[in-house]
């Protein structure tokens, strides 16, 4: 049995079949709308979301599956102080998979320990969220072609970003990668993202503290929210919350071809203007979150195979 906790826990080719049956899917939806029937998704968000869980669940429903689940640690048993082992425990009995997001790092990663189904990990604190990357990386390939090549400029929250250090993980097993890293100082990617992911691919990688001037090189401008809850005090947060705004006079000195992508929600980063200029993706890339995650849930139930190999290590 497989589980998706981390980018790394399937291969680049693994990863690059599940976006081709993506594509698959979106190329003729019919063909799938009934492969997942009398199966049940469970949804454990000990967390807020939108896109991700609604995404998950359409999947399932998609396919023709069920789900089941909650949408807050308030209205599960956490709040009576269940631990995740022991709720997973159960769920294998009620789901045939299980998509988590918590605000610990690490919970999904326990969770698999203790399943008896496939775990997804939705998000967990500010560590990774691996289903947001494969939604990024179809959005990427979909709008280029082609994932090798690209440079992308990573803006905003890097420290707490938890989409950003999984797309970086993914990203460095594909070649010619160029990253910039925009962020204030106080909000830089962590150090062992710098020294043990991007440093050992032998990328180039620059950092640096405004957009304007690196906007012109970019095909990729991935921007990010500030990540509020996890600060640790108000001050910070509310000093650093504007640090980039997209604006069109700013998306002018953009590549005619370059795509603008946001795992979203948006709170200040991108004007609204922004949203008609046909370069900006996020709006398809959350669509697109829909299609990969059918794709996965397919992969990770064996009911698509050849995605896998057979002597993965998870
Ligand atoms: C992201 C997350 O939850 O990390 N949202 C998402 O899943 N699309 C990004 C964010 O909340 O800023």
């Amino acid at each position: 049995m497989r589980h998706l906790i981390d980018p790394l826990d399937f291969t680049r080719a693994e990863t690059d079949r599940l976006l081709s049956l993506a594509e698959r899917i979106i190329e003729d939806p019919a063909a799938y709308a009934h492969k997942c029937d009398g199966k049940i998704l469970a949804t454990l968000f000990y967390e807020p979301s939108t896109r991700t869980r609604l995404s998950f669940e359409s999947a399932m429903m998609r396919l023709g599956g069920k789900v089941l689940g909650f949408a807050s640690a308030e209205s599960s048993s956490a709040a009576k102080g269940e631990s995740v082992a022991d709720t997973i425990r159960m769920i294998s009995g009620y789901a045939d998979i299980a998509a988590m997001r918590h605000f610990k790092e690490g919970a999904p990663y326990v969770a698999s320990k203790y399943a008896e189904i496939p775990v997804i990990n939705a998000g967990d604190g500010g560590h990774q969220h691996p289903t947001q990357t494969l939604t990024d990386m179809l959005t990427i390939r979909r709008s280029r072609g082609d994932i090798s090549g690209v440079t992308i400029g990573l803006c905003g929250d890097l420290k707490f970003g938890r989409t950003v250090h999984s797309l970086i993980k993914s990203l460095v097993r594909y070649e010619n990668v160029n990253f910039i890293l925009i962020s204030p100082e106080e909000l830089r990617v962590p150090g062992y993202i710098l020294q043990e992911v991007i440093g050992p691919s032998g990328h180039p990688c620059r950092e640096v503290r405004t957009m304007e001037e690196v906007m012109s090189e970019l095909d990729i401008l991935y921007m990010t929210r500030v990540q509020r809850e996890r600060f640790f005090n108000e001050e910070d947060y509310v000093r650093l919350k504007d640090s980039f705004i997209l604006t069109p006079e700013k998306l002018a000195m953009g590549k005619k071809d370059l795509a603008v992508l946001h795992p979203l929600p948006r709170v200040n980063e991108i004007a609204p203007e922004v949203d008609r200029d046909p370069r900006a993706m996020y709006f398809r890339q959350a669509r697109n979150g829909v299609f990969v995650r059918m794709a996965l849930i397919l992969t990770l139930l064996g009911i698509e195979n050849g995605i896998l190999e057979e002597d993965g290590t998870c």
